[in-house]
């Protein structure tokens, strides 16, 4: 088996898979990178007048992210329409070992965790009052991708050392066009390479303060048109 359960530093799990080496979240705490970096440097810098925002999910895994947007956006009562993109979905065994569910707070968020893994793929699904989640199981790279859509993109890829694949011009180009203007991408890495693809993208690139571990992470916006 390629993947353990791993317990991150602020008691939240994560997986560790073997054959590539590779944590899913920062080993430092998973819940706390995700609520940093997603939440409070993503969803929480989105003008609040905006009501209803679509946000794209590259790499969907153990549903931590869609789970953490769907409880921020039921407490300010913001439409959030999810498309989360997966190839490789994580096994039930796996995923009912997480501890998120006993982490968040009601009983109906803990079910939110598996209406999100169980629901079917390529239909939309009304997960909570304001959270409507579209998952698609296919590679970034052989999807198409509407123009000017998302508000906000969560790039939660692995890392650049170990799948380069996702890390290139083609795919951020067409995470640019998907975006709306003044739209936000995050991501966790500060690669240089990366970090210089971003901009021949054209988006605007900074580095903002990272979660524990980490010193710095990327933020890139799409240019509003004057
Ligand atoms: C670092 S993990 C993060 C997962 C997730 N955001 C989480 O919180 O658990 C990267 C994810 O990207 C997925 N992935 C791998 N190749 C992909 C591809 N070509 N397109 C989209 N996602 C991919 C992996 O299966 C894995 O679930």
């Amino acid at each position: 088996m390629n993947i353990q359960i791993i317990t991150s530093e602020d008691g939240s799990h994560t997986l560790f898979n073997s054959a590539i080496n590779e944590h899913y979240h920062s080993t430092k705490g998973a819940i706390t990178e995700s609520q940093f970096i997603f939440i409070n440097n993503g969803y929480e810098m989105l003008p609040g007048r905006s009501r209803s925002i679509n946000i794209l999910e590259i790499g969907l895994g153990t549903g931590l992210n869609a789970l953490l947007t769907s409880i921020r956006c039921e407490k300010d009562n913001r439409k959030v329409n999810y498309v989360a993109i997966e190839p490789y979905p994580i096994a039930v065994d796996i995923l009912s070992e997480l501890n998120y569910p006993g982490l968040v707070g009601s009983c109906e968020e803990r079910n939110r965790f598996w209406m999100i893994h169980n629901v079917p793929w390529e239909v939309p699904h009304i997960i909570s009052d304001n959270f409507i989640l579209y998952k698609i199981k296919q590679r970034i790279q052989e999807i198409e991708l509407q123009k000017d859509r998302f508000s906000l993109i969560y790039f939660d890829a692995f890392s650049p050392e170990v799948q380069p694949e996702m890390w290139t011009k083609d795919v951020f180009e067409k995470l640019f066009d998907s975006m709306e203007p003044g739209g936000l991408l995050l991501t966790y890495s500060v690669q240089g390479e990366m970090r210089r693809v971003l901009k021949t993208c054209g988006f605007d690139v900074v580095k903002v303060p990272g979660p524990p571990g980490k010193r710095e992470i990327t933020q890139a916006s799409k240019p509003k048109i004057l």
